[in-house]
């Protein structure tokens, strides 16, 4: 009896062992790593509504949501070196704006003239892209509207094809129970020319934003380093509760920059049964691997191969609920990811992890313009 229940054991163990290998096997053998602490609580000079991470020209890595719960600040998180740094950059006095998205921009020979930084924020209270120029002649960041238009839903994240001139913004309304389709957006403004090269672009009159296509909620979305692929989440919701995430890819025609060719990447759902993990942030490195964040408690974010595969999971101890994700450091291999400062003085507001074989795309673009 002893004997045979001992062989029982064996061979439940032996199965067990099978099922898992067998599990591995059939979602790849993910590494995972675990993230370190960079900014919590009790040192934060942002609040709840920190998200936005973006990198500028010289390296420093900058968030929304500084100095307050509100998200009319923007500041920095780290300088180029990957030392802590705090500073504000802009704010808003008014607080009539509320930024979520963040992207620099390189600054052509025309306007390094006058100012040594430019970005765009999009501002969610006025249905609008800003762009911040700041004066070499006294060191002040002005905010002027880039493009807009009232039946934008939010916007929330940017993306932008540098060369070709133009950004892409989502938008949700996370307000409804359940999600149907047209509760997320995507939009394209075209600038007057290249963002790198032009001598038009100091006309700051709004440029025209373009409806491209309406969807459930949608987040991050980025574009590919050659600038040929747009990257889209889309969520849907059901009585407040999400219930499939995905990412999708599209072709971008270079002409128009209109986008074709709707293909499903990641159905997270499929992949790791995670549907009921909202998405958020979105990145690329040098090489197109995209590094999402994954909402929820215990949030985490993934790095996805250009043809959809899940090659690494960063686990994020220190984070409450994260948010966004951006390349920095010197070498632009340092990850920052974001999540809600709580009231915790050991949880929140920004991990960072160091071990990415390769630079971040926008990182790498801004140490190719300077
Ligand atoms: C940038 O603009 C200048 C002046 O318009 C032009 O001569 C030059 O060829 C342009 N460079 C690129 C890379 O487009
Ligand atoms: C806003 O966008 C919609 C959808 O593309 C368009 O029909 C409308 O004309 C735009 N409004 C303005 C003021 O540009
Ligand atoms: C969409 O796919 C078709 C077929 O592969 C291709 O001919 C077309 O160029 C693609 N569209 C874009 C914008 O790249």
């Amino acid at each position: 009896m002893g004997g045979s229940m001992k062989m029982t054991a064996l061979s439940v163990m032996l199965l067990m062992c099978f099922a898992v290998r067998a599990t591995d096997a059939q979602a790849g053998i993910v590494r995972t790593v675990v993230a370190k602490k960079f900014i919590t609580s009790s040192v934060s000079r942002f609040g709840l509504g920190i998200e936005g991470m973006a990198v500028d020209q010289v390296g420093n890595v900058y968030a929304v949501g500084f100095a307050g719960d509100g998200t009319s600040g923007i500041g920095s998180v780290a300088n180029a070196r990957a030392q802590l740094e705090q500073n504000l950059l802009v704010k808003d006095q008014t607080a009539s704006s509320s930024f979520n998205g963040l992207r620099f921009l390189p600054l052509s020979p025309s306007l390094s003239t006058n100012f040594d930084l430019r970005a765009l924020a999009a501002d969610v209270k006025s249905h609008s892209v800003v762009q911040f120029l700041r004066s070499k002649r006294d060191g002040r960041t002005r905010g002027s509207p880039f493009c807009q238009n009232s039946s934008m839903i939010q916007p929330n994240d940017i993306a932008v094809a540098v060369k070709s001139g133009r950004i892409y913004m989502t938008g949700g309304a996370y307000s409804n129970v359940n999600t149907v389709v047209g509760h997320g957006d995507l939009w394209m403004c075209e600038g007057r020319s290249s963002f790198t090269n032009t001598s038009r672009e100091l006309d700051l009159e709004p440029v025209e934003a373009k409806l491209l296509g309406l969807f459930g909620l949608t987040n991050g979305i980025e574009v590919s380093p050659d600038e040929k692929t747009l990257y889209l989440t889309e969520s849907f919701h059901k009585f407040g509760e999400p219930y499939s995430n995905f990412i999708w890819k599209f072709d971008i025609d270079q002409k128009t920059g209109l986008v074709d060719n709707k293909t499903l990447l990641v159905d997270f759902q499929k992949l790791d049964g995670s549907g009921h993990v909202d998405l958020d942030g979105m990145r690329c490195d040098v090489h197109g691997n995209l590094f999402v964040t994954k909402n929820g408690m215990n949030g985490e974010t993934v790095k996805i191969s250009p043809t959809g595969e899940l090659l690494l999971r960063i686990k994020l101890p220190g984070l409450y609920e994260t948010t966004n994700v951006e390349f920095g450091g010197p070498d632009g291999k340092t990850l920052y990811m974001s999540g809600k400062c709580i009231d915790n003085p050991d949880l929140g507001c920004v991990d960072m992890w160091d071990g990415n074989p390769a630079p971040g795309a926008a990182w790498a673009l801004s140490a190719l313009h300077h």
